[in-house]
């Protein structure tokens, strides 16, 4: 079975796989989900990730059906099945289906789905000369921190940067670096790292953990604030971290370069490390 989809612990061919009309995920976007990749073939921070999809279930009020274990199996047993060399790992439960209402009665299933794609990863040629990125208004709501399906203002920056022909939005809320459509954002100043705190305003990334610990390794200062929009502009160098993109160059925001206009140095050599502790 190459793409692989498994539906409330049933594993099926992707393109055979559906839900209900009326699930919830569906019709109100009410479910949590969580993106895994694997490096050589083995999911990377599982724990970490099933930890975040814990998190957000009890943020929103629903039942997680499995424990973490039950999910490293059938995690295993998805990518086996699907046999790709490099898999990215979709999971996501919603509330389940049930007659549309916004308030929902306390028994309802949770809709559990997962599916096995084959990873194309960020190109070496990418990694090396960087990307650029736009800064787009932050209009999402008061809840970054919970992984939600419901990621329409994530989407439509997102759709901005493409139209603009950038790689990424970085978003700006009252002057204020958060973070972008589908990464977190942390720029260099002299040594120091400076990257949006945790709390709602952004989603705690996995991959900018490890790379905070990276830095810390390497003897960078850390300042966890929001950067302003100025800060950002005015940074040595940019860069982007999540499961998609690992840690990526930014060289130039709205048209304006960013330090010597290609990646820096700390971003690199972070990069070469994120990707030495992978295997
Ligand atoms: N998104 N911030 C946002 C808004 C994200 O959507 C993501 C990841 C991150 C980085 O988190 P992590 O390092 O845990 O992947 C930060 C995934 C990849 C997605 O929605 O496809």
């Amino acid at each position: 079975m190459p793409e692989t989809a498994f539906i409330n612990g049933r594993f099926l061919p992707l393109a055979e796989a559906s839900v209900s009309i009326e699930d919830r995920g569906f019709q109100f976007g009410d479910g949590v989900y969580e993106v895994i990749r694997t490096y050589g073939g083995r999911p990377f921070k599982l724990e970490a990730h099933l930890a975040r999809l814990n998190r957000s279930a009890e943020a929103i009020g629903l039942r997680q059906p499995y424990p973490i274990e039950r999910w490293s199996g059938y995690i295993t047993e998805g990518l086996r099945l699907a046999g790709f060399p490099e898999s990215k790992i979709y999971v996501q439960i919603t509330r389940g289906a049930a007659p549309r209402d916004h308030a929902y009665a306390p028994d309802l299933e949770p809709t559990v789905v997962m599916t096995i794609r084959e990873l194309r990863p960020i190109t070496s040629g990418l990694q090396a000369a960087g990307v650029a990125a736009m800064t787009v208004e932050d209009i999402r709501w008061g809840r970054c921190d919970i992984k939600s399906v419901n990621l329409l203002a994530n989407v439509l920056a997102r759709q901005q940067a493409k139209q603009a022909g950038v790689f990424e939005a970085i978003l700006v809320k009252n002057g204020e670096v958060t973070e972008g459509s589908v990464s977190n954002v942390m720029l260099v100043e002299n040594r120091t790292l400076i990257t949006a705190p945790e709390g709602s305003h952004i989603l705690s990334g996995v991959t900018r953990e490890v790379v905070l610990a990276l830095a810390r390794q390497e003897g960078l200062e850390i300042k966890e604030r929001y950067p302003s929009q100025a800060q950002l502009y005015g940074a040595s160098e940019v860069f982007l971290t999540g499961t998609t993109v690992e840690v990526l160059g930014v060289i130039r925001i709205d048209g304006k370069p960013i330090g010597d206009g290609e990646p820096g140095p700390v971003t690199r050599s972070l990069a070469k490390r994120f990707l030495q502790q992978t295997g």
